[in-house]
């Protein structure tokens, strides 16, 4: 990969970006649930038909199967409409989901039971977070099966990990309750976005000892997310996308100090 400067780099770089595709070996081509997790994108317009009730309960239970730590199941979602959505925060569901859900790491209420492991943050914000995540990705791929996109959102809408203590106000969370991500749910509107800057498969995987990327992948790498962004946002750039969430990371990781000395946080 080639880093770009200039209108050339600029175009070079989209081209780059809309060559890319899933590489799949061709006996495998015709695995449809290969072809679904690999056809996957953030979908960020969203149609204004509703999901069914029966619909998002078969995603709800995709994510309570999810595998976890000792089968410890930390985590909790919190369910929205856009009418519920609207009353609890008082603004639009982001992109114009047809639902969401607030996922969040939870060790409060596996603690009711067993408290076996320490109040720390390996347990509270790597455990904890970890299969909160995975229960995520499992909705996300059950969602995709149903033919319903979404997003997860760290930071858009004060709704995800950045604005967890505003979160921990508004749904009245308890102390171990560590909101993660809202994950908005909907039937796509529009194209299905393009895959975004992914590394090659070489380049991320080793066998042995670690090995350092090839000479220029990563200048590359970011020379497509700055162009891919210019490219859907040509009023902002990705150097002020990247100020914002460092200063929104730092505000974050204040608040969520002030919570736990206050005895409130996700450790308390
Ligand atoms: C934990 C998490 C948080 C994310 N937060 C945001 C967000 O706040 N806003 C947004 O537009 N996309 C967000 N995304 C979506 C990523 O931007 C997206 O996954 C990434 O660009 C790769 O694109 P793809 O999902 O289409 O492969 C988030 C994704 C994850 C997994």
């Amino acid at each position: 990969m080639r880093t770009g400067t200039g209108p050339i780099g600029f175009v070079r770089s989209l081209l780059q970006i809309l060559g890319g595709k899933p590489q799949v070996p061709p006996s495998l081509e015709a695995n449809q649930a290969l072809a679904l997790i690999l056809k996957r994108r953030s979908v960020r317009h969203f149609a204004s038909t509703e999901i069914p009730d029966e619909v998002l309960a078969a995603i709800l239970e995709a994510g309570r199967l999810a595998p976890s730590t000792v089968n410890l199941q930390t985590w909790s979602f919190a369910l929205f409409t856009p009418a519920t959505w609207h009353a609890t925060f008082g603004r639009h569901l982001p992109f114009g989901g047809a639902r969401a859900i607030v996922v969040m790491a939870d060790t409060h209420r596996v603690r009711l039971a067993l408290d076996a492991f320490p109040h720390s943050p390996l347990v509270e914000h790597t455990i904890a977070v970890m299969n909160a995540s995975l229960a995520a990705m499992n909705m996300n791929i059950a969602a995709e099966a149903l033919g319903v996109s979404s997003v997860m959102l760290s930071e858009t809408g004060r709704t995800g990990l950045l604005d967890a203590g505003y979160l921990v106000e508004k749904l009245c969370l308890p102390g171990g309750v560590l909101p993660l991500m809202t994950f908005i749910l909907g039937y796509p509107r529009g194209p299905h976005p393009p895959m975004p800057p992914k590394l090659p498969q070489d380049q991320i995987c080793f066998e042995g000892r670690y090995r350092e990327p090839a000479a220029g992948l990563m200048g590359g790498w970011l020379a497509q997310m700055k162009a891919g962004y210019k490219a859907s946002h040509p009023f902002s750039s990705f150097d002020a996308q990247l100020r914002v969430y460092g200063k929104k990371i730092v505000q974050a990781e204040a608040t969520l100090w002030a919570m736990v000395s206050d005895g409130r946080g996700p450790e308390s």
